[in-house]
């Protein structure tokens, strides 16, 4: 035997010398969850470790996160069903609890980077993340709700749009609004290819924001298209956004490295809260090994081309490699 290829795997030093791929905090977008009032940490049954906090108590922990390296974090509001209605009004509010949460991190903490999220369901009555009219997901009538939220949030002085909601031409409509008030740096990541999954369900169960009827399927892609997600790439570039997300991560990672080949873009994937529901519940039957699991899944994700990964595993990650 000439080659031998188990000679690269011999000792620890030449693995690493050798690693083809690198997995460090700073690839790594930290979900938060925020809900009204003070003194609250409630955690959420379907992600254990996982919280809706109250501002108070959240930039304390943003501190926390911040001192373990974390630096970019992305909030999504929990929105009491008072505040809901058929247009989601509630999300441009200037009294909206979660544009303050904005302000006062980004005051306390100018160093981070801060990414929203923008769709109607935290905030819609139908619990869709566009207008609905007769069961019908409205698309050009929904265009102008999120450029309105895109703006507020601008104004309380986010750093990167995200919006999740896949209507057609949102980007460029956010990008055109948000240049014409005068906020040509923010940025925008856009969820490019965002499958009609399962794996959202501790989210929604996180954020009480599951549709009232129907599912997302006009709107996020079919989990078995592959093809489908050049044309959204294209169509997101051509219309401004800076950087592709593909959501969820694992089950997509053909998908994500297709477009880290086809796009010069930075590529991201959101390992959603179903991936770390799994590893966490086979982990409490003793099933799998927490750590090294996570860590493999968050490896095979930068493996397949992610530059950057939207993980609730962010935090523990972190502690790992202090
Ligand atoms: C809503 C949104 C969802 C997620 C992020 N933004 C859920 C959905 O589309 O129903 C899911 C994130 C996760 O599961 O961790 N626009």
């Amino acid at each position: 035997m000439n080659i031998r290829p188990r000679r690269n795997r011999k000792n620890s030093v030449i693995r690493d010398m050798i690693q083809e791929t690198q997995l460090g905090v700073q690839n790594l977008i930290y979900p938060l969850f925020l809900e009204d009032g003070k003194g609250v940490k409630s955690e959420i049954a379907s992600l254990p470790n996982q919280f809706r906090w109250s501002i108070d108590l959240l930039i304390p922990e943003i501190e926390t996160c911040i001192a373990l390296g974390i630096r970019t974090f992305v909030l999504f509001p929990a929105v009491k069903d008072e505040l809901k209605d058929a247009t989601a009004t509630y999300s441009y509010n200037h009294s909206n609890f979660y544009l303050h949460a904005i302000r006062k991190i980004k005051e306390t903490f100018p160093e981070i980077v801060l990414m929203s999220d923008v769709a109607l369901d935290p905030y819609s009555s139908d619990g869709h993340d566009g207008l609905v009219k007769d069961g019908v997901i409205l698309n050009d009538e929904t265009l102008p709700i999120l450029s309105k939220m895109s703006i507020a949030q601008a104004q309380a002085g986010i750093d990167i749009i995200g919006p999740s909601d896949m209507m057609d031409g949102r980007v460029g409509t956010i990008r055109n609004d948000l240049d014409a008030e005068g906020y040509e740096d923010v940025s925008i990541m856009s969820y490019t290819a965002k499958y009609a999954s399962a794996f959202y369900g501790p989210f929604r169960d996180a954020l009480d924001s599951a549709p009232k009827s129907g599912d997302k399927k006009t709107y996020q892609m079919n989990p078995a298209n592959k093809r489908e997600a050049l044309i959204e790439a294209q169509l997101d570039l051509e219309e401004g956004a800076d950087m592709l997300m593909v959501k969820p991560a694992t089950c997509y990672l053909d998908v994500i490295h297709l477009l880290k080949e086809a796009c010069d873009a930075p590529i991201t994937a959101y390992n959603v809260s179903g991936e770390y529901a799994m590893i966490h519940a086979a982990a409490q039957k003793g099933w799998l090994d927490y750590e090294s699991s996570f860590v493999e899944m968050l490896m095979s994700i930068r493996r397949a081309g992610a530059d950057g990964i939207l993980t609730y595993f962010a935090k523990d990650f972190a502690q790992l490699n202090r």
